[in-house]
């Protein structure tokens, strides 16, 4: 199958080239009428809040070094849902930790609301997530002396919020992700899915505006992920947040405003017009 083009297409390569146009041909003079605005015409682009050009990961590895992201180039623009597909191994937890500052390119540039993260001290990287991100990594991050709730207070606590700001917080967000009951716990005390939502709980306590989840619903059922995705999308929708998210799930492309497909550490194509059946055919399309 050929990928699908990107829907950012030069509106110009349209036009009737002007050789076509005889040079004596007088055109109709093109009355101009006052008309409503089209609800459905397309909004002025958003602003873009990340940039990745030329993105290149190298890892050292026993002997030698492996190629785990190769020539990566997109944008992710305010308010965008974007889902990143990729079988295992493609490079997408590298890609995400790239663009958090967890792990620095080996070559490239990413830049975040302006500012090239790779040329941040350690210092502002960590600053930037804590003001900037929710994260919700693949493999959860706890802090084991803690329990539960405190973990989902930690945040705020870094965020120097009042104690007492730092317990309602924690909580409403528990309760949210129907997890109160086990504030108390520790978190490896909790099942793998458990600990999902828990996470989800913590990304969202300080209400950012931009979103990164690695699998964020891999351990849940069904049912369970579906009413996380709807949580996912209700802050985009509703409340305009930027979300990367990483998934397996092809059945998620229906809550993302796009999807772009990561395979051996390249990206096959961006677009928002993936079907399930596209995404299947990627799977099978081998890498140039
Ligand atoms: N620190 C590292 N050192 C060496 N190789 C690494 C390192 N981190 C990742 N890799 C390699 O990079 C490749 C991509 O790993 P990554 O975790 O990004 O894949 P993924 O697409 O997230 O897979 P999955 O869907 O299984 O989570 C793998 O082959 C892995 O072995
Ligand atoms: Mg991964």
């Amino acid at each position: 199958m050929e990928p699908k083009k990107s829907i950012d297409r030069d509106p110009s390569a349209a036009r009737i080239p002007f050789s076509d146009t005889p040079q004596d041909t007088v055109l109709p003079a093109v009355k101009k009428v006052d008309t409503p605005p089209d609800p459905s015409a397309k909004k002025p682009p958003k602003k873009a809040v990340i940039e990745i050009k030329n993105l290149y990961k190298n890892f050292g590895i026993v002997r030698g070094e492996v190629k785990v992201l190769r020539d990566i180039n997109f944008t992710i623009h305010e308010g965008e849902f974007l889902l990143i597909l990729g079988p295992s191994g493609s490079g997408k937890s590298t890609l995400l930790n790239a663009i958090l500052g967890l792990e620095l390119p080996s070559a490239g540039n990413i830049v975040i609301n302006g500012k090239d993260i790779t040329k941040m001290t350690p210092d502002e990287r960590a600053t930037f997530r804590l003001k900037n991100v929710g994260i919700i990594f693949q493999k959860p991050d706890w802090i084991k002396s803690l329990s539960v709730i405190e973990n989902v207070a930690f945040p705020l606590a870094a965020a120097e919020s009042t104690p007492q700001d730092q317990f309602t917080g924690a909580k409403k967000h528990l309760e949210s992700v129907g997890m109160l009951g086990h504030a108390d716990f520790r978190p490896y005390q909790l099942s793998a899915g458990q600990q999902e939502l828990v996470e989800f709980a913590r990304a969202m306590v300080l209400d950012p505006h931009m979103i990164i989840a690695d699998e964020p619903t891999g351990n849940l059922d069904s049912d369970s992920a579906n009413k996380v995705m709807e949580m996912f999308q209700a802050l985009n929708e509703k409340q305009g947040a930027t979300i990367i998210m990483v998934t397996h799930n092809i059945g998620h492309v229906k809550y993302a405003s796009r999807t772009i497909y990561l395979k051996d550490g390249k990206i096959l194509d961006g677009s928002s017009a993936y079907t399930a059946a596209d995404l299947e055919e990627l799977e099978a399309t081998p890498v140039i």
